[in-house]
């Protein structure tokens, strides 16, 4: 195998930002509020502007590898160390869909009590979170084709919902077909035809860079443990609640194991690894993606009768963040203000404030 190239040095010049981009972020604000707004009055309770319905609230523990290589070792991965951790599993629509609407997968872990300078712009004092879907790219370059397909789908928040079953049920039996062939359509499972596959046996991404110390990178959470593997492609039964059900009945078997890899992808060449253009899959020949940590969840009830209360005081988003994995890129600049007026929204709705937990 030919030697990588060398990672590229984090600068601020990686970044670029459009001359639209305030208005674009503004306008993002207004459909995502929007749509939390709606399902809010329909259903007397504010959740997140998107990822609204929880599968898993989980308790687990955070370990950064030893022996890392100089290469590795920075931020969060300078040293060695273990750090108590949350987890929170989700699907990204605005609505408490039934789980027969396939969409994506998500996991969102926060890594709590880590030491360091943090990011400006963040509004928690000492998490470290990652935020993941189980696909390597965002369906749209950047905000401004994010912005059009988010206007659609906010045209149909809380309307439709046995159309929405029954679009899925096609949309999973071509995206099958696609996939028999050796495609993927990101637009089609996002629509709900996400084929309907245990969330524990996934692979999640970042698909957005973010700096890593002197570098820049993306970040994968891999399925290791034997249980877990076990689970890729297992397919569940369709039911409104299956993805939660399929996690209670993993975490209540005694002496269950869930164990993670947390990996690392550095950015060696910024044109074929863009920061800028997030549907762009980083090429893994290039840069394979590098293990730096691990992360353990035992048996535990994975969603209990608080859970809802639970979720609504918790916030997990990319800018709780050391300096040292600063987000980059337009969607993330995005995010940083859209999350926050999600999270603004929801508090307020709710009379609910949100703590950083302790
Ligand atoms: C411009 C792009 C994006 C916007 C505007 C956006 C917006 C949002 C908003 C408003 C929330 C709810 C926040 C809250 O109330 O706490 C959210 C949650 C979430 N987003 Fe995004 N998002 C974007 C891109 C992404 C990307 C690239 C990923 C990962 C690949 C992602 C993964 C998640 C996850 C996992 C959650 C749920 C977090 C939780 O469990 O609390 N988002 N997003």
């Amino acid at each position: 195998m030919p030697a990588l190239l060398p990672a590229v040095a984090y600068s601020v010049n990686v970044e670029h930002a459009d001359a639209d981009e305030q208005a674009t972020i503004a306008e993002l604000v207004k459909v995502f509020t929007g749509m939390a707004q709606v399902v809010a009055e329909h259903e007397g309770r504010a959740h997140r502007a998107v990822h609204a319905k929880g599968h898993a609230l989980l308790r687990g523990r955070f370990r950064v590898l030893d022996g890392l290589s100089p290469e590795l070792s920075h931020g969060l991965f300078a040293a060695p160390g273990e750090y108590d951790a949350l987890v929170r599993l989700s699907s990204p629509p605005a609505e408490q869909l039934p789980d027969t609407v396939s969409t994506p997968r998500a996991m969102a872990v926060k890594i709590l009590h880590v030491p360091g300078a943090r990011v400006e712009g963040g509004d928690e004092q000492h998490s470290q979170d990652f935020l993941m879907v189980n696909g390597p790219a965002f369906n749209t370059p950047g905000i401004s084709g994010f912005l059009r397909s988010a206007k659609l789908l906010a045209a149909t928040t809380e309307r439709m919902p046995r159309t929405k079953q029954l679009l899925s049920a096609t949309l999973r039996g071509t995206e099958a077909a696609l996939e028999a062939v050796g495609g993927q359509s990101g637009t089609l499972k996002a629509l709900g035809g996400e084929p309907q596959h245990h969330p524990l046996g996934e692979t999640f991404f970042t698909q957005v860079p973010f700096r890593y110390g002197a570098y820049i990178a993306k970040f994968s959470w891999v399925p290791v443990s034997p249980a877990l593997k076990a689970l890729t492609g297992e397919p569940l039964e369709s039911a409104p609640d299956t993805q939660r059900e399929a996690v209670a009945a993993f975490f209540a078997q005694p002496g269950a194991v869930a164990e993670w890899e947390l990996r690392v992808q550095l950015c060696r060449d910024l044109e074929k690894m863009p920061i800028e253009d997030a549907s762009v899959v980083w090429p893994e020949e290039l840069s394979p993606y590098l293990p730096v940590g691990r992360l353990l969840v035992e048996a535990q009830a994975s969603w209990s009768a608080d859970a809802e209360s639970s979720e609504d005081q918790l916030a997990f988003a990319p800018w709780h963040a050391l300096a040292a994995h600063r987000p980059l890129g337009n969607l993330n600049r995005a995010r940083r203000v859209v999350m926050a007026a999600s999270r603004e929204f929801r508090s307020t709705f709710n009379r609910c404030p949100i703590h950083e937990p302790t």
